[in-house]
């Protein structure tokens, strides 16, 4: 994906945003609650917008809302491409990189993931405090455009403590504690075996999911700060004798979606 498509379809949306973002966010399966809360909304179906990728995925709407959370200005994604769908991660990426050139000060990504943690339960929501890409690929292979950001972009703090800081004392304000872990990405789609989710958990990973790993390797590269926030949709593959289900999955989003939400209405304007 150039940077001239990136460019046109920063210009599509510049000449029918009523107003500039501030803060760009990410909302993962069955977790889209927020795109309503916000002020002012203008929608912009995903079909519309040049080159944007659209999920075809149950669970994943797919439009842009644009509008205000209190003072903050908000551009919410409600569904994402994933590369289980056949996109590569530049594609997947692509939406923020549109973020990125209209300016935005940082993306929230959300998503739904299963724990390997044994500590986590379905229905609590983690914030990532780093990530380990297993997807065996990266948005920024191939050539490179420095107007996106440096070749070989550092990667040490992707998602700042002072986000996570920021985010735990929201949490806390809602009587949620928040607990942080490392987010492991596969391509998907298949759910793990039980031996990968042991040896995931023996690499230092907290939780496992499909997403979220292209966006915030764009975002990092542009500057942007990530505050990832995961929602626990299920224990990972073997931990219980059940078998993983996306339906279980979307339940549980469901379910959280109001305290994502919650958290969201706090942590954005403060972002
Ligand atoms: N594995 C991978 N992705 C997921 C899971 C899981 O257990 N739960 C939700 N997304």
């Amino acid at each position: 994906m150039s940077f001239e498509q990136v460019e046109e379809a920063h210009r599509f949306l510049a000449g029918r945003l009523p107003i500039h973002p501030a803060v760009g966010v990410v909302l993962g399966s069955g977790l889209d609650g927020l795109a309503v809360e916000l002020s002012e909304r203008v929608e912009i179906p995903y079909e519309g917008i040049p080159h944007w990728p659209r999920s075809t995925v149950v669970g994943h709407s797919g439009r842009l809302a644009v509008g205000r959370l209190g003072e903050t200005t908000v551009a919410a994604l409600a569904g994402r491409a994933h590369l289980y769908e056949g996109y590569s991660a530049a594609e997947v990426a692509f939406p923020i990189r549109v973020l990125g050139l209209i300016g935005v000060q940082a993306v929230v990504l959300t998503n739904a993931a299963g724990a390997i943690n044994l500590s986590f339960r379905p229905g609590q929501l983690v914030l990532i405090a780093d990530h380990i890409n297993l997807q065996g690929t990266n948005p920024l292979l191939g050539e490179s455009d420095e107007r996106f950001g440096p070749r070989f972009p550092d990667m040490s703090e992707v998602y700042p403590a002072r986000l996570r800081a920021l985010a735990g004392a929201c949490g806390r304000e809602l009587g949620l504690e928040l607990a942080e872990g490392v987010y492991a990405a596969l391509p998907g789609p298949s759910f793990e075996t039980p031996a990968e989710i042991r040896w995931l958990r023996a690499i230092g990973a907290d939780m496992v999911g499909m997403s979220t790993v292209p966006e915030a390797i764009a975002a990092a590269q542009m500057g942007v700060p990530v505050l990832g926030v995961s929602s626990i949709s299920n224990m990972a593959a073997g931990i219980l004798p059940q078998k993983l289900s996306h339906e279980e999955v979307l339940a549980v989003g469901r379910q959280v979606r109001d305290t994502l939400t919650a958290l969201l209405q706090k942590v954005i304007p403060r972002l």
